[in-house]
């Protein structure tokens, strides 16, 4: 099999790197308030954290980071707050596109961005294009983004692209039209800032990922970190509804081969 794949359909290579690692970057407002800071201050260096992690994960060979940078709820924040979160996602889009190219970085942005504005969406197509063709890591950023928003307009694409007489889709068929549907599901989830919920994040994709939760806030959150995290995958044991010992017999196969 292949190390890289991510797949409930097939037995997986056990103690890998995870190949895929989806992230909730939770905790940036506390990590403010702890210092009397404004909100916005965590939100700032919520992008330093996130340079880190991006290049930590480069590093170490992982193929797909996601993370969630703007949930569809978040609007319902105060209208000061949005506008600051959308003008860190419109500095990054302007400042960042040399840094991806350089380390061969592939950028995808996911989610309903047109509410963003037109110039926000343009930067993000432009930058999409312009990293395409690198293939170290694929970057995706989840803004206005909802696991239930990207299920139903996946059917709605589904539904629509067949004749209208058909009852027999399979999992399939609505998957190739996820917004992820390029990359492979993830191995691994982090949430950091200490909540355990998935807050509306990517449901379909993460049926069968290890899931991984701490206190730590994004802010904080280091290479070091993101060492202990995928320390953690590293001994979990991807069973996939089978047993232990069907497991190990797969490993004994895949070993003699
Ligand atoms: C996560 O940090 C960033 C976004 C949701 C954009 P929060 O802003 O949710 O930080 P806390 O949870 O209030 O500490
Ligand atoms: C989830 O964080 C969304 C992002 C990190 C972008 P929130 O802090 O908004 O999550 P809830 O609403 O508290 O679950
Ligand atoms: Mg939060």
């Amino acid at each position: 099999m292949n190390t890289s794949e991510s797949s409930t359909q097939v037995v997986p290579l056990v103690n890998g790197i995870p190949s895929h690692i989806a992230v909730i970057m939770d905790g940036n407002g506390r990590w403010a308030k702890q210092r009397m800071l404004p909100r916005v201050a965590g939100h700032k260096r919520g992008v330093e954290t996130v340079r880190e992690i991006t290049r930590s994960c480069v590093e170490r060979g992982v193929k797909y980071l996601t993370l969630f940078a703007f949930s569809s709820e978040n609007w319902r924040r105060p209208t000061d707050e949005v506008s600051v979160l959308r003008q860190l996602f419109l500095a990054a889009l302007e400042q960042e596109l040399d840094r991806l190219n350089r380390n061969g970085i592939r950028l995808r942005v996911i989610g309903d961005i047109a509410p963003f504005g037109e110039k926000i969406v343009k930067l993000a197509r432009h930058a999409e294009d312009a990293t395409q063709g690198n293939t170290k890591l694929t970057l995706t950023v989840a803004a206005n983004y909802g696991g239930r928003w990207d299920i139903l307009q996946a059917v709605n694409r589904m539904v629509s692209a067949e004749p209208p007489d058909r009852h027999d889709f399979i999992e399939s068929d609505l998957a190739k039209h996820l917004a992820m549907a390029f990359a492979p599901e993830p191995d691994l989830f982090i949430r950091t800032g200490g909540e355990q919920r998935i807050s509306n994040f990517l449901l379909w994709q993460l049926a069968y990922t290890e899931l991984y939760f701490t206190e730590t806030l994004w802010p904080d959150f280091g290479a070091e970190s993101l060492n202990e995290a995928v320390k953690w995958y590293a001994q979990r044991e991807r069973r996939f509804g089978r047993t232990s010992e069907q497991l190990a017999e797969a490993v004994r196969r895949q070993a003699t081969v």
